[in-house]
Formats: structure tokens, C-alpha cells, sequence
């Protein structure tokens, strides 16, 4: 087998009284994308911080590319790229610029440098856009840009916290679209992200963060067969759903189901049976209803 990515073992971190990792235990395979997901403030964007070097824990370990995070942070480095929640990017200069100045900053030559700037404004689709300064970008734009900047000197391992963030539907996948093109290239990319159906469209690996702790993992089907069975959903006449009960998917378990929702709902209402989604296995893994499951 050949070593994985990431390898933490016990992971801990606090800030001041609060713990925020509370004995993280994670592998993350090479190659392919990994996404992290967990509710606002779980520590995902704390455990990327970690990873690359920006946050050192208290305790635990972690490898990255085979390289302690904390007493090989050189070695990490030069191993990963970094695009951030909030990432920063010189709003006065054009996206060339940028593109060039990073390049630069990472030891390329002039003529390198905007040679690698020219060659991942044409693969980020930014070519009409290039010259305008970055303050004039819509989000979409920069989310882009924000991802080429982390490229200009290919890494192994690129983190993404929340590439897509407010994004809408088009420009989520495109950036979508880089991402698996990326990982179709053997790099692993290690993502955060709050939409769910993301990880499950994304993800070869998933694990759910929650309470300090990696509470699931495993393939998005593997999370999804965690719950089991069927969702039944009782819909109005204009399809929004009143309410979602798990069931086994067994005519026994199903009408037990059905009599117990008849009691409170009008009769006219319409039934649905449906395979589990990555938000049902999000909400029972992060509101204590399943046990720890790792698959
Ligand atoms: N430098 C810091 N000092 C003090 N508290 C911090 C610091 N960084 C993070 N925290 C706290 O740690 C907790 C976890 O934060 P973190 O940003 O890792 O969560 P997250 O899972 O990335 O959340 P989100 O989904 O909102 O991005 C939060 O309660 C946050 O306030
Ligand atoms: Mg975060």
C-alpha cells in the first residue's frame, strides 16, 4: 500500500479555555479529493491551519506528504498549496499581476513567471479578464483566481477551505470541473465545504468533523448505507417537504412510520420514499442521533 497524504493521530488543539480539537484521528489516501465537512465552527478551517503549517497543535501528531507539521514545516511546505477561506489577493493589481508577482515571490523567473501566469489564466478561464484589476471580479472570478494563484508552482497536496462558498450554481461547477481535473492528475485535494452535496458530488473520501472530533468516514455511499433504508418524506400539494423520517425501507417499518405521521398531518397529504442523501447522514452524524461510524 502505498503511504497516505495526511496521517493524524490524537490531534489536540485549544484556543485559551475552548478545545476545539479534541483528539483528531484521520487518514487521508493519496490522490483524489478528501472533504472535510462539519458545522460552522467545528474546526475544519483550525485543522487545514494545522496541516499546513499556519497553526501548530498542542498535542498529537500529524504527517503531511510523509513530513511532521511541526518539526518539518519547511519539508510541509514545499509539499502543499493553501487556498484559503478568505484568501488574499492584491485587489489594486490585475489577476496577471498577481498571477506574476506570486510567481515571482516563489523564486520563478520574470519570464517564467508570466509564462506559468499566461498558461493558468487560459485553464481558469480568465483570459478576458486578465487585465482588469481584481476589485472589478465577481466571486466567481476570484474564487478562481484565488485557486490559480495556489497553483502556480504545482504541489502534491493542495487544501481548499471552501472553494466554493457563495458561489452560484455555474460557477461552483467550474470550479467543480478544475477540481476533479486536478485530481484526475494523482494531486490530492483536501476540501472543507457546507454544501453537502458537493462532498458527495466531489469526494472520493469524506469525514465528518463534530465536537472536537472526526465522527465519520468513509466513501459518500459508505456514509449514505450508515443510515440505511429509506427516507419516507411527506410532501403538500406543492411539493415542500413537511417532514423526513428514516426508515428501514420494510413494508413493516414504513407503515409503522405512517401511521405514526397520520395522527398529526392532513389526509391529502402526498408520500415519498427516497434513498438517503448526504444531508440526512450530515444531520444524524452532527445532531448525536448515530453513533461514531467509521466505515
Ligand atoms: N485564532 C483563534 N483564536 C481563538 N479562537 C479561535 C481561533 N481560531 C479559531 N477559533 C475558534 O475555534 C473554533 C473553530 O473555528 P474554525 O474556524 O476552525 O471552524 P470552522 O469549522 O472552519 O468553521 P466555519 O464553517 O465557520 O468556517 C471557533 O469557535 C473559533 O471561534
Ligand atoms: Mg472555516
Amino acid at each position: 500500500m502505498t503511504s497516505p497524504a495526511i496521517q493524524i493521530t490524537g490531534l489536540h488543539k485549544s484556543f485559551g479555555r475552548q478545545a476545539v480539537l479534541r483528539g483528531i484521528d484521520l487518514t487521508v489516501p493519496k490522490g483524489g479529493v478528501f472533504a472535510l465537512l462539519g458545522p460552522n465552527g467545528a474546526g475544519k478551517t483550525t485543522l487545514i491551519n494545522i496541516l499546513s503549517t499556519l497553526v501548530v497543535p498542542d498535542s498529537g501528531t500529524a504527517l503531511v506528504a510523509g513530513r511532521n507539521v511541526m518539526t518539518e514545516r519547511n519539508a510541509v511546505k514545499s509539499a502543499i498549496s493553501l487556498t484559503g477561506q478568505f484568501a488574499a489577493v492584491d485587489e489594486v493589481l490585475t489577476c496577471e499581476e498577481n498571477l506574476i508577482m506570486i510567481g515571482r515571490l516563489y523564486g520563478l523567473s520574470a519570464s517564467q513567471a508570466k509564462t506559468r501566469a499566461n498558461e493558468l489564466i487560459i485553464q481558469f478561464d480568465l483570459t478576458a479578464a486578465a487585465k482588469k484589476r481584481v476589485k472589478t471580479y465577481s466571486g466567481g472570478m476570484r474564487r478562481r483566481l484565488d485557486l490559480a494563484i495556489s497553483l502556480i508552482v504545482p504541489r502534491p497536496i493542495i487544501f481548499l477551505d471552501e472553494p466554493t462558498t457563495g458561489l452560484d450554481t455555474h460557477s461552483r461547477r467550474t470550479l467543480w470541473d478544475i477540481i476533479l481535473q486536478l485530481a484526475g492528475q494523482g494531486i490530492t485535494i483536501f476540501l472543507t465545504t457546507q454544501y453537502l452535496e458537493e462532498a458527495d458530488q466531489l469526494a472520493d473520501t469524506i469525514a465528518v468533523i463534530a465536537d472536537g472530533r472526526i465522527v465519520a468516514s468513509g466513501t459518500p455511499e459508505q456514509l449514505k448505507a450508515r443510515i440505511g433504508g429509506e427516507q419516507l418524506e411527506l410532501l403538500s400539494d406543492k411539493d415542500e417537504v413537511l417532514c423526513t423520517v428514516p426508515t428501514s425501507g420494510q413494508i413493516h417499518d414504513v407503515q409503522r412510520a405512517l401511521n405514526e405521521l397520520a395522527a398529526s398531518f392532513p389526509s391529502d397529504v402526498r408520500v415519498n420514499l427516497r434513498r438517503p442523501s448526504m444531508d440526512d447522514v450530515f444531520v444524524a452524524l452532527t445532531s448525536h442521533k448515530m453513533e461514531d461510524t467509521h466505515v
